[in-house]
Formats: C-alpha cells, sequence, structure tokens
C-alpha cells in the first residue's frame, strides 16, 4: 500500500496540526524520546510553529487517515535555545533551514515515507528560503540507558543516507517529561547538517 504525502504550508496548516499534535505524542513516547505528552506544551508549540511564515508541515495519508507528520522552518524563526549553538559555532542561523520532527506510526514505517518527508522538506526549504543548510537535531542517549530496546537500530545510517553529516559537538537542550516522571528533564540533543545547494559544510 502505498501512503500519499501532502505539503502544508500558510492558513492549510493549521486544520492539521491536531493529527501532528496526536502523533507526536503516539510516536515520541516510544525510545529514545520516551516523552510524555502533554496538551498545553503541545499547543504552545504548535501556535509558535503555525505562525511562522516559512512553516511547512508534511503528512502521510493511509486513506483520509494522518499516519505519520513531518516539520519545517526556518531556524531564524526559532527561538534562542535552539539558534544560539549555531551562533556560537560561528553559523548565521539566517543561512539554515530547521527540520523538526519526524514522526510514522510504526506500522508504516519502511516503506518509503521518511525519505519523502526529507525530500519534502528540502524541496520546500529551497521554495521559501535561499538558505544554505537543512539542519535537525535528534536525542542523545548514553549507550547504557535503562530503556535502550536490546537490539534497537539508531536512525544515524538513515539520517547518513539521506546526506546529512553528524555534528556531535554543536547541540541544544530541551527539557520534557518522560513517561512515568513527575517533572520535565533536561536532555541533550546533537545537530545533523546537510548542504541544500552544495555550499561547503560549515
Ligand atoms: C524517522 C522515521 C519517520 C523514518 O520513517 P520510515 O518511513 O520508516 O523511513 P523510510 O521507509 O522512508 O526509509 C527507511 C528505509 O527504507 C527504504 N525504503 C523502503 N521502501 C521505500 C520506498 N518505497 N521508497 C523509498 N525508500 C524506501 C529507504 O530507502 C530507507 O533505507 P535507506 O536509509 O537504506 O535508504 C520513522 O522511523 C519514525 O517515525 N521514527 C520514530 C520517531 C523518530 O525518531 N523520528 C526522528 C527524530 S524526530
Amino acid at each position: 500500500m502505498t501512503l500519499r504525502i501532502a505539503v502544508y504550508s500558510g492558513p492549510a496548516l493549521t486544520p492539521m496540526l491536531p493529527a501532528l499534535s496526536r502523533l507526536r505524542m503516539a510516536v515520541f513516547r516510544a525510545w529514545p524520546y520516551l516523552y510524555e505528552g502533554d496538551l498545553a506544551a503541545e499547543a504552545d508549540y504548535l501556535a509558535d510553529f503555525v505562525r511562522a511564515p516559512t512553516a511547512g508541515l508534511v503528512v502521510a495519508f493511509d486513506g483520509q487517515e494522518p499516519v505519520g507528520c513531518s516539520t519545517c522552518v526556518a531556524l531564524v524563526e526559532e527561538d534562542a535555545g535552539l539558534t544560539g549553538p549555531f551562533l556560537v559555532r560561528g553559523i548565521d542561523p539566517a543561512r539554515v533551514f530547521y527540520f523538526g520532527e519526524s514522526v510514522l506510526l510504526p506500522a508504516y514505517r519502511g516503506r518509503g515515507a521518511g525519505v519523502a518527508f526529507f525530500a519534502a522538506r528540502e524541496a520546500h526549504a529551497r521554495a521559501v528560503s535561499d538558505c544554505d543548510f537543512a539542519a535537525f537535531c535528534a536525542v542523545v542517549r548514553p549507550e547504557d540507558h535503562p530503556a535502550r530496546p536490546a537490539g534497537h537500530v539508531p536512525l544515524d545510517t538513515f539520517w547518513r543516507r539521506r546526506g546529512f553529516t553528524p555534528y556531535p559537538d554543536l547541540t541544544c537542550g530541551m527539557a520534557w517529561r518522560e513517561v512515568g516522571g513527575d517533572s520535565e528533564i533536561d536532555h541533550t540533543l546533537s545537530f545533523w547538517i546537510k548542504s541544500l545547494h552544495g555550499k561547503p559544510l560549515p
């Protein structure tokens, strides 16, 4: 079965936000994010996202049902927690398009939706900006983390095949409550970067 992929921006984003929130909360509960979804935090996050003129949302549909989502926005429209690490590293945030989450229900993985999420976001970034680079970040977990599932295959190879290079020393912090926890805890995420137009990586 082929999933239908659609890209939303501007006012057309708004009706898709409940699906994005629902999929974020479902998929990020699992390793490695262990995110205990919080509707108030989701609402704040989505309100900021939808206000950004460069925001793009890619949705994978099974029939009429959204089963996966992926977001992107110019990095300059994000807050200092995300732009700061680039400034410290001497990378102008205005040159970077930020790729947010990709969340796909497990039953639909391995059919090309994740590849399509990257292709659609890169096309969106090129269409709405002249940014040189795309960047995303992923949570860093210790090898011996007690919740790491046996045999878990990290996405590193998948991301490298999409053309991204890891920057383990370029990191940001994000706090969220983990499943079973009672308060938010800080997490470190490290960035991956890809050149969008052939400019050498920073
Ligand atoms: C990240 C995520 C969206 C990837 O989704 P996915 O749909 O399984 O990924 P794909 O099926 O596109 O790609 C997986 C592999 O299958 C291949 N593939 C299978 N069928 C394919 C098809 N029809 N077309 C293209 N590629 C296909 C891809 O090429 C890829 O292999 P490669 O890396 O060797 O090229 C999914 O794993 C996920 O939701 N993970 C949990 C959340 C998460 O950690 N997100 C990332 C941080 S926000």
